[in-house]
């Protein structure tokens, strides 16, 4: 994409510390895939046990929420055009976030007997990590507030910022139960019958909610494609919000009336595989209606990410067919959160980083002097064997947990760790505009980018 065709994103919505809440993601997605890797955690232990926990939310918290907070500063403006309210929540949200993640993992170390402490290392993470969520959900809530009616991208944002309320809000009662600081019965038994609302609040409505959303803007800006408007789009929005709902409010009610848990979040998703068809109906509309022939890298990888959420949805009902129902939520989740979200985080990373980057580099010159395109401060042609590793080593992943492999799964884990490094090693040189060449690379008046911040062009 050429600078001048840019005009969606200004140098006055640059993001200040999306590149931070990145770095950041990155770093938690490596630490999990290592864990994995090492055999730490499913399917080595069981599902509940505490090094499971400890992986679920390194990746859950630390790579997919910092990822889509960093991602919402920067495109909630575009999406709604008009700058972010209350931008300066940014850093300090993410210096709760942060340690709040160190302090809960912690903690479920410390469950593991991996750590001998008495310090309330689970209550303290909770604390901070609702006081981080809050601050970034007020933040992206206020500028959704004040932008109604919200068109169908933004009203999956909202809709996924409900999502996190009730993740984090639930997240915060289980830590205070376990740590030992809330001791009444009602809080004891959210606590002991909670966790499936907790998951499907945050995996399915915050974070599959806001990829949805944001998605539903970015690709046709990307792909220069018309924008999905149609009923399929509004059947795709009310599916996803029902399951949201059937998942939280059936949820609570199966906590307080006794219905049975199983049974409603399976209804709730049944209503997300629904979504997920008048979803993909879209998606494959916005691929062939293109005007963009040829596919740039993040498109393509995009595009296997969907296959993965295509697969996701089909697992559970090949192998309940098979009778083994009992590993097929753990493989559809590890798709759905690996294989989809993920995917399509590192892919759109892939084209979010270089062009936040060009704008802030090379914005301030352009037209005084000779700049690179935005695709010229990436190199696909190095790139690609690492993002087709990752999306086969996950696709490899799934089968070992579908064939109950703990070795297997080793093994592909090994994969995604080697193949997400080398993704980061290209992020950087993107951000370090190491791959531009000759005099186009520092253009006089041009800026040198920082690793972890970006400032307004001419602002520095
Ligand atoms: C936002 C995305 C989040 C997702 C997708 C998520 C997902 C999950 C899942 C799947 C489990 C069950 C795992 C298992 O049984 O092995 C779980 C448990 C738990 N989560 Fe989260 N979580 C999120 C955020 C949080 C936050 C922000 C907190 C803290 C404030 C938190 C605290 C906990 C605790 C303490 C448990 C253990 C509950 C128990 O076993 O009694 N989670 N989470």
């Amino acid at each position: 994409m050429s600078g001048a065709k840019a005009p969606t994103v200004t140098g006055a919505s640059l993001s200040k510390w999306t590149m931070s809440y990145f770095a950041a993601a990155l770093l938690s997605l490596l630490a999990a895939e290592a864990l994995m890797a090492a055999g730490y955690g499913y399917p080595a232990d069981g599902l509940q046990a505490p090094s499971t926990l400890v992986v679920v939310h390194l990746s859950a918290v630390g790579w997919l929420s910092l990822l889509m907070c960093g991602a919402l500063f920067q495109f909630i403006p575009v999406l709604v055009n008009r700058p972010l309210a209350g931008a300066r929540v940014m850093l300090p949200a993410l210096l709760c976030i942060v340690p709040g993640l160190v302090s809960l993992v912690s903690g479920f170390m410390a469950m593991d007997g991996l750590l001998e402490t008495a310090a309330p290392l689970l209550p303290m993470g909770g604390l901070l990590l609702c006081t981080g969520f809050a601050f970034a959900a007020g933040s992206i809530g206020l500028t959704l507030m004040r932008s109604r009616p919200l068109p169908i991208p933004s009203a999956f944002v909202a809709a996924g910022l409900a999502g996190l309320l009730v993740a984090v809000a639930l997240g915060f009662v289980f830590t205070q139960v376990l740590g030992g600081t809330l001791a009444a019965p009602v809080f004891a038994h959210i606590a002991a019958r909670g966790v499936p609302i907790h998951a499907a609040a945050g995996l399915g409505g915050w974070l599959a909610m806001c990829a949805v959303g944001v998605s539903y803007r970015l690709f046709p800006m990307f792909l220069l494609s018309p924008d999905a408007q149609g009923t399929g789009t509004r059947l795709a929005f009310l599916f996803a919000a029902g399951a949201v709902a059937t998942a939280i409010a059936g949820g609570l009610a199966a906590l307080y009336a006794g219905w049975p848990m199983p049974d409603v979040m399976l209804v709730a998703a049944i209503a997300a595989a629904g979504a997920a068809v008048f979803y993909g109906r879209d998606v494959i509309n916005f691929y062939r209606a293109r005007r963009r022939r040829d596919l740039e890298l993040n498109m393509k990888v995009a595009a296997l990410a969907f296959v993965s959420l295509a697969l996701a949805v089909a697992l559970p009902v090949v192998q309940a067919a098979l009778g083994k129902s009992d590993t097929a939520i753990a493989a559809s989740v590890y798709m759905a959160a690996f294989g989809w979200l993920s995917g399509l985080g590192l892919a759109k990373l892939y084209k979010i980083v270089p062009f936040m980057t060009w704008l802030e580099c090379y914005g301030p010159v352009l037209g005084r002097a000779p700049t690179p395109r935005v695709q010229d401060l990436v190199r696909e042609a190095r790139a690609w064997p690492w993002f087709v590793l990752y999306i086969a080593s996950v696709w490899a992943g799934t089968v070992a947990i579908a064939l109950g492999s703990a070795t297997g799964f080793r093994m592909a884990a090994a994969g995604t760790f080697a193949a997400t490094a080398a993704i980061g090693v290209h992020l950087v040189r993107a951000r370090k505009l190491s791959d531009v060449d000759g005099s186009r690379r520092f253009p006089e008046g041009s800026l040198r980018p920082s690793l972890l911040y970006s400032l307004a062009p001419g602002r520095r």
